[in-house]
């Protein structure tokens, strides 16, 4: 097997430059062609199968952290193609973060940019996109900021932004099963109407809308006990007046500010708005980095959505773009609202 792949070449995406536009355009990646890597003691070689997107691999280009030349980061499930590893036999199927690329490597020596380990996955207990959705970082967000930060008891109203998206779809199904009341936030109708009447949310509202504050008041009648943000700016806006005393906000992401050409971290504006909401009405505002719950949440995280997942007692979205060669323009699309749920190239 290694004699075939050493013939073949690996396809990749790196960044061109650091980009300056508010969304990613095509001059910012560059396709590259090269040959395949060894396989050293300790490591894996595996073939992407599937490729996330998320809204966090922008922050990182924009800012810098990831250079002209490099890989374009990104989490990866792939199948084992050769093995040099005690753990990970040919044919396995893995979690892994191999970025932009048709094939790469796992193990000794390689870095996986911190948090969600490498893992071998079971087709048989989930589908394998799942492990990059609902099952993956994004589940495990939702988990976090939701579940652990939040508290949520029953009755209590949650408002969820980019409530169709992946974080947004898993938050809202998670505090709709601790009996809460869910109110979603989406861009376009057909989004909303899905968050409806697929994920059961109490009700959905456009951030469309012109009128957003009388459309979500309406449709928040006891006022917002927990906000989970993912959005910021005019929906931020929307939600400060309903904040009822002691709600607590999971402050996961502002992506309607990830384009702004003022480079200064979004959450120190946001916080600098809210903070006279939040003292008059004790509001507990949580900043949120997944990476910091992994080592202690992965687990019961896992348990406890492998079970939702099996026994269907939780719906998800996908949004799959084919062929690797796509990845720029999936990239741009989720950032713009162009996707409908958790985006994913595939590359099987
Ligand atoms: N804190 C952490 O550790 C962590 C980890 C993962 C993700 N995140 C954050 O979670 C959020 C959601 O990420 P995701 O991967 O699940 O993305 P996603 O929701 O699947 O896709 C992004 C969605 O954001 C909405 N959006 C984009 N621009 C907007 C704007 N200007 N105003 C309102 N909505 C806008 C769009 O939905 P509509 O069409 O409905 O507008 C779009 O579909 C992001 O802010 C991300 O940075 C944080």
């Amino acid at each position: 097997m290694e004699d075939v792949l050493t013939a073949l070449e690996n396809q990749q995406w790196r960044l061109a430059r650091t980009p300056t536009g508010a969304l990613p355009v095509a001059d910012d990646f560059v396709w590259h062609e090269t040959r395949m890597p060894e396989v050293q003691e300790g490591q894996v070689l595996g073939r992407t199968l599937y490729l996330s997107m998320d809204p966090y691999q922008w922050v990182r280009r924009r800012s810098g952290t990831e250079q002209p030349g490099e890989i374009c980061h990104g989490r990866t499930v792939s199948q084992v193609v050769a093995s040099r590893h005690r753990e990970f036999a040919e044919g396995d199927y893995l979690f892994n973060t191999h970025g932009w690329q048709s094939h790469g490597l796992t193990g000794a020596g390689i870095s996986n940019f911190g948090y969600m380990h490498p893992r071998k996955l079971d087709p048989q207990l989930a589908p394998l996109s799942t492990a990059i959705g609902i099952m993956g970082m994004l589940g495990l967000t939702a988990y976090a900021g939701l579940i652990v930060q939040c508290q949520p008891r029953p009755g209590e109203t949650v408002v969820v932004s980019a409530a169709s998206g992946g974080v947004g779809q898993v938050v809202g199904q998670l505090a709709k099963l601790r009996g809460c009341r869910v109110v979603g936030i989406a861009g376009p109708e057909e989004k909303c109407a899905f968050v409806r009447e697929e994920l059961g949310f109490t009700a959905c509202v456009s951030h469309r809308d012109p009128d957003l504050p009388r459309a979500l008041a309406n449709a928040c009648p006891d006022g917002c006990d927990i906000y989970f943000e993912n959005v910021g700016g005019k929906v931020f806006e929307a939600v400060l007046p309903l904040l009822n005393k002691k709600a607590r906000i999971s402050l996961c992401g502002l992506i309607s500010q990830y384009g702004n050409t003022d480079k200064s971290d979004p959450r120190i504006a946001w916080r600098a708005r809210g903070e006279r909401t939040f003292a008059a009405r004790q509001v507990e505002a949580h900043d949120l980095f997944v990476g910091n719950y992994v080592d202690t949440y992965q687990q019961p995280f896992l348990e406890e959505m492998g079970a939702y997942v099996r026994e269907q007692k939780v719906s998800y979205r996908e949004h799959f773009w084919p062929g690797l060669a796509q990845a720029p323009q999936a990239f741009a699309a989720m950032l713009s609202g162009d996707n409908f749920g958790k985006t994913i190239v595939t590359l099987a």
